[in-house]
């Protein structure tokens, strides 16, 4: 008998920026969702003691029996911890509050900072096996996202399109850097999303150009536009792709799917 294959391990990508607000948790979810509804199996890590994509995805705080916290801190295996979404195919690890004492809790034990990548180990034997995991982020370069860093094959940057867009990311890139130096030598950038971008403001083109001018491919042709339906949805417990898929923001995110697994495929392509 010939030994059964293993399926390859999913792509792990960060979805970090240590600025709040910028579309971190948006991205994730909707991103999530519509990679799922192509018919890429995902599994979403929320690594932010705020739970925001456990919210967002329907996952009430009651419904959080394990949660990351659990697998990061208590030692409990990451499959323990998965829960299905309403979404086929999209899969979630949620977090609670209690995740916001990890540095503290964390701060003697030695491997403090692979202990995602260790638990990540644990999906080699969820069938069927996911082809994406996106680890919503923090809005902070802290432990949580060094862990995350550190588990990631690449890192996902969402910018708000506004003035401010490039201020702080000379800290995020040297942060990965960093990661990259000491804990995890394959990380790389594997992109960067323009978030709420406003068509009725003429800053918005001036921000994307300048983001273009500085980062040149890594940034996503796909720009997702500022869109009501995309932040009513999260208060119905739905991705915006479930509560309106033929919005504005719902339509980018499917072709920011499809940009992506686009990307991976010509990455794996050159790597072969
Ligand atoms: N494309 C968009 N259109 C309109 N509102 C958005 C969009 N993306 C995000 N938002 C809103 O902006 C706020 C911050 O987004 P969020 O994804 O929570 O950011 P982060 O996770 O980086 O803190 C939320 O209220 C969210 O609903
Ligand atoms: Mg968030």
């Amino acid at each position: 008998m010939p030994e059964p294959t293993s399926p390859p391990p999913p792509r792990v990508l960060a979805i970090a920026n240590q600025k709040g607000g910028v579309g971190k948790t948006t991205t994730a979810i909707n991103l999530a969702t519509a990679l799922a509804a192509i018919g890429e199996r995902t599994l979403i890590l929320d690594v932010d003691p705020q739970g925001n994509a456990s919210t967002g995805l329907g996952v009430p705080r009651t419904a959080r029996k394990r949660t990351i916290y659990d697998v990061l801190v208590e030692g409990e295996t990451l499959p323990a911890a998965i829960v299905p979404t309403a979404v086929p195919g999209l899969d979630l690890v949620p977090a609670d509050p209690e995740l916001s004492g990890v540095e503290v809790e964390l701060a003697q034990q030695p491997r403090r900072s692979y202990r995602l990548r260790d638990a990540l180990a644990g999906l080699a034997e969820v069938r069927p096996p996911y082809a994406y995991v996106l680890v919503d982020c923090p809005p902070s370069l802290n432990l949580l996202t060094v862990n995350a860093m550190t588990a990631a094959d690449a890192v996902l940057v969402p910018l708000q399109t506004e003035f401010f867009a490039l201020e702080g990311l000379s800290q995020l890139m040297r942060t990965v850097d960093l990661v990259r130096q000491s804990l995890n030598p394959r990380l790389t950038i594997q992109g960067v999303v323009l978030t709420m971008y406003d068509r009725r403001n003429s800053l918005s083109d001036q921000v994307a150009r300048d983001v273009r001018a500085h980062f040149g491919d890594t940034v996503y042709e796909t720009v997702i536009p500022r869109n009501v339906r995309v932040s009513e949805a999260p208060s119905f417990g739905k991705p915006a792709l479930i509560y309106d898929l033929k919005c504005a923001g719902s339509q980018a995110y499917l072709k920011l799917a499809r940009e992506l697994v686009a990307r991976e495929r010509a990455r794996k392509k050159a790597a072969a």
